[in-house]
């Protein structure tokens, strides 16, 4: 048993809402658990500063925040090396998703602030920023569903928080996956795990994601629907 009572396969309860900010061009809200991302997407526009400017494709920036008040320490504010690797983590898992070469001399800002967290932080930032790229519009393969797994007491466990991540001998594997695709985009691995056991735990990922895709493409619609239904009123 879990410390939180949870099964092995079990995620946290996850909520996801499209449309969260007004004046983006395309945003989100992730909540799995205690933590929530939300993600706001500008773009597509033109290359600042020019010389950055990739004829062929888009120029992606991601932009991972953690607010002060988001953790029980309170964290200073501020880029630190943390969200500047993490920023990069979560473009590389999402460029997978473009279809890059259809924004030419183009650029896209995806900004993820994480209001709250309780471990799984940038698992979240690509599920939330993914469904923001959607809703702005952009033309993608797929949408990247994220989350982690990990070996937690000599278990297979899915979705660790804070707590399990703290306990000695915990290993924990962030995991972005495109369910359509069948394609991971991200695998990072923190500790150490027989080759065994990441299989293991690569396929109840695959499994996990899955279920993280329905609810994101869930949110989607419904934001559709109900703009559709506002504009029956009018
Ligand atoms: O959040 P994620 O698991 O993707 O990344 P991490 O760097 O492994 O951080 C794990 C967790 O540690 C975060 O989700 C926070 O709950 C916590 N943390 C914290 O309390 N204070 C920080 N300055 C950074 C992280």
């Amino acid at each position: 048993m879990r410390p939180d009572g949870r099964k092995n396969d079990e995620m946290r309860k996850i909520e996801a809402k499209v449309g969260v900010i007004e004046k983006a061009d395309g945003s989100a809200m992730f909540k799995i658990g205690n933590t929530i991302a939300i993600a706001g997407v500008y773009g597509p526009k033109p290359v600042r500063p020019k010389h950055l400017e990739d004829p062929e494709k888009v120029l992606l920036k991601c932009y991972y925040d953690m607010y002060s008040f988001s953790v029980p320490e309170r964290k200073r504010p501020g880029p630190d090396r943390r969200s500047i690797e993490l920023s990069m983590v979560i473009k590389n898992a999402l460029l997978p998703a473009i279809f890059v070469k259809e924004y030419p001399k183009s650029q896209i800002d995806v900004f993820v602030s994480i209001v709250q967290a309780d471990a799984g932080t940038r698992c979240a930032a690509i599920s939330a920023a993914a469904m923001a790229l959607a809703d702005a519009g952009i033309a993608m393969k797929d949408i990247v569903a994220a989350v982690a797994v990990g070996r937690v007491n000599n278990e297979i466990v899915v979705d660790l928080t804070k707590e399990e991540e703290d306990i000695e001998g915990t290993t924990d594997m962030p995991i972005a996956y495109m369910p359509r695709m069948k394609k991971f985009t991200l695998l990072q691995l923190d500790g150490k795990m027989p080759a065994d056991d990441i299989k293991k735990a690569l396929e109840l990922a695959k499994t996990s994601c899955e279920k993280i895709y329905e609810i994101q493409k869930k949110a989607l619609k419904d934001k559709y629907l109900k703009m559709r239904e506002n504009e029956n009123k009018d």
